[in-house]
């Protein structure tokens, strides 16, 4: 590939905005050389060699279904042997042990941290300290509170380019995000790497409770990406290449208080399933509740299940990448 030597090193993964288009480009180059490879056992076979020389630490303690399962078999895919705490009562922290003694006991173990944690800005906080310690290891943050999920949205733009491939990319087009925009860390994300594609246009359609927040919108004005903000999604749904759905993220409510929101305008059902352009998408990070109807899946432009499992394929090049390891997918 071109200029393969001028692409960025990757060490953590922490936020959406650390990456650049050439390491996106990369990235995307590796992702679809592993699901070739992973077509056939010989290729499998290969895969796993790879990094079976690494160890891996699962550290999730908020809910994960996707995001843990996916890391999980990433690894498994190259080889990593992992291991896992998925709720703080099993380790130390229990006895006392700080947060730091902990996650600097994993760093002694493995060579790699990937965790999903409650607190915003923790993960980018807690690698930084641990990059202080003789033994520092890759942190990839599989999401960190209301704030920040990058490996999601670097899987959303591979959906995204994958779906648009034969239309002319991701460039120029209009994407609408639905839901929990304020709380909602998959959209933060993905909105930070939307400005690596030119002419990329953004609707905001949420409650007004829940719009999207103002350093996002800050962000869109500083780097030229139009947006607008709207609770009208039936009005808007025509103008729509990508609907991007969101649930309600009311783990974060302090007295319950998106529960009295009527969010019923803000679901897709087979009726409003028309307004759509033909070749539009409609993609979901899950997990759902009602904002996607179950009859929808039906429908060939519901995108949701394939992006989930691109969710795997782009984890397997993160961790290749963060290795350097790349390159004997690449040439293989
Ligand atoms: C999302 C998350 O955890 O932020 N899920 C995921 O990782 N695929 C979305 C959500 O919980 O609503």
């Amino acid at each position: 590939m071109e200029n393969q030597q001028t692409i960025q090193p990757l060490f953590h993964v922490l936020k959406s905005q650390q990456f650049t288009r050439p390491l996106l480009d990369e990235l995307y180059e590796i992702t679809n050389k592993v699901r070739r490879l992973a077509k056939t056992k010989e290729g499998l076979d290969f895969l796993r060699t790879i990094l079976s020389d690494k160890r891996g630490m699962l550290y999730f303690v908020q809910p994960s279904t996707r995001t843990f399962l996916s890391f999980l078999n990433a690894c498994q895919i190259l080889g990593i042997q992992t291991s896992e705490i998925r709720d703080t009562n099993t380790s130390s922290e229990v006895k006392g042990e700080s947060i730091y003694d902990t996650i600097r006991t994993f760093c002694s173990y493995v060579d790699v941290v990937i965790m999903r944690y409650p607190k915003a800005g923790f993960v980018e906080e807690i690698a930084q300290v641990m990059d202080q310690t003789p033994r520092p290891v890759p942190f990839i943050n599989g999401g960190s509170g209301p704030d920040q999920h990058p490996t999601q949205a670097l899987l959303d733009i591979y959906t995204l380019r994958q779906s648009f491939k034969d239309l002319g990319g991701l460039e120029n087009k209009t994407i609408m995000m639905v839901g929990d925009l304020k709380r909602g860390r998959t959209v933060r994300s993905l909105t930070y790497l939307m400005k690596h594609f030119k002419g990329v246009k953004l609707i905001f359609v949420a409650p007004k409770y829940l719009q999207m927040g103002d350093d996002i919108k800050t962000f869109c004005q500083d780097v030229n990406i139009p947006f607008i903000e709207s609770e009208d999604m039936n009005g808007l749904l025509p103008e729509a290449d990508a609907v991007y759905m969101t649930r309600i993220q009311d783990e974060y409510d302090l007295n319950g208080e998106s529960k009295a929101l009527d969010y019923s305008k803000f679901h897709i059902t087979v009726d409003n399933l028309k307004l759509l352009k033909p070749a539009s998408i409609i993609m979901h990070p899950f997990p759902r509740r009602f904002e996607i109807n179950i009859e929808v899946d039906k429908d060939p432009r519901a995108m949701y299940w394939r992006q989930e499992r691109n969710g795997m394929w782009t984890r397997v090049a993160i961790l290749a990448k963060i290795f350097n390891v790349h390159n004997k997918i690449l040439n293989m």
